[in-house]
């Protein structure tokens, strides 16, 4: 019998094949933490860190149900010999969907637009409302282009975009079929109209785009982020959009979730959702399927399809 912590409820469907795997292992589902819990199913939202690990000394697994792993300390869960596991893939084209939904919604002022109607103040057509940034035919900025940075730039050629990219390695693939170019984040920065930002969240990357770098980007230019909140300087950005400096942003990510700056929450010309990235019913079930599959070979003393630290696995007792 294995005990697995899950902080939250699956969907009712999922792969017939899993349902027996877990079955035939005796897995029993559990909202809180034991003492010999097995394996951690668990979201962005859970914080695996030493403190944490301390607790469960039969861990074997930690499965992420997310790409991103910022909530897990990974060095913290190999040196006890834990393997971690994410969900990559399966939540890549959902997630650039709602990056051009933001990149759209954020130039062509859509939720301002709505509000307007909504809010009565449509009396009649008007000339000068709501103008906003056209998006063919401009340039498209993709700071990290890993698998979600790549499927957005793809969807930039129906838009006749140019799109540039900065990756530590170049995409050939990639460069093929956008006509994409390689470029270091400061021409990224001075030379894009969209900034969309796709490079994942770690000591590096954490407050990547700050003042310095704001200013360093295109007047009236469009900032928008899918990956993680704290890459960008909120402060930072609220002012840069409030002088006029920026045109726009589109977020969906915040540092501190589910708080969002106050001045962000101010500005008309911030696009803002709930983090819904890879919320699609589709999408999420993939996500779940995707974290079981990784759970339940690290249970079976296999190598998970995910591993992103397989090595830990040799180091438990
Ligand atoms: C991820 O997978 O990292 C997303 O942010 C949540 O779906």
């Amino acid at each position: 019998m294995f005990r697995i912590y899950r902080p939250y409820v699956f969907p009712d469907e999922i792969d017939p094949a899993i349902g027996k795997d877990l079955k035939r292992l005796g897995v029993k589902f559990e909202p809180i933490l034991h003492a010999d819990t097995d394996a951690i199913v668990c979201l962005l939202a859970t914080k695996v860190d030493a403190a944490l690990l301390a607790r469960v000394p039969k861990l074997r697994v930690v499965s992420n149900v997310a790409v991103g792993v910022d909530n897990i300390d990974v060095p913290a869960c190999t040196a006890r010999g834990v393997v971690v596991t994410n969900t990559p893939d399966v939540l890549t084209e959902a997630t650039a969907d709602l990056a051009w939904a933001l990149l759209l919604a954020a130039a062509r002022r859509v939720p301002e637009s709505e509000r307007y109607v909504r809010e009565g103040k449509w009396k009649q057509w008007d000339w000068t409302a709501l103008r906003g940034h056209d998006v063919h035919g401009r340039t498209l900025g993709i700071l990290g282009a890993g698998r979600i940075g790549q499927a957005t730039g793809h969807r930039a050629v129906g838009f006749s975009m140019e799109v540039l990219y900065t990756s530590r390695q170049r995409r050939l693939l990639f460069e093929h079929t956008t006509q994409a170019r390689r470029v270091d984040f400061k021409a990224l920065l001075r030379q894009s109209d969209f900034l969309s930002i796709h490079v994942p969240l770690n000591k590096e990357t954490r407050h990547l785009v700050g003042s310095r770098e704001l200013a360093m980007m295109k007047p009236g230019a469009i900032l928008i982020n899918t990956a993680r909140g704290a890459i960008v300087d909120e402060a930072a950005l609220a002012k840069a959009l409030k002088s006029g400096r920026l045109a726009a942003a589109g977020l969906d990510v915040f540092e501190h979730e589910p708080k969002i700056h106050p001045d962000l929450l101010k500005l008309d010309n911030v696009v803002i959702l709930p983090h819904i990235g890879s919320a699609t019913e589709t999408t999420r079930r993939r996500m779940v399927e995707t974290a079981l599959r990784n759970c339940l070979a690290a249970l079976k003393g296999e190598v998970p399809p995910n591993a992103l630290n397989a090595h830990a696995l040799n180091l438990k007792g």
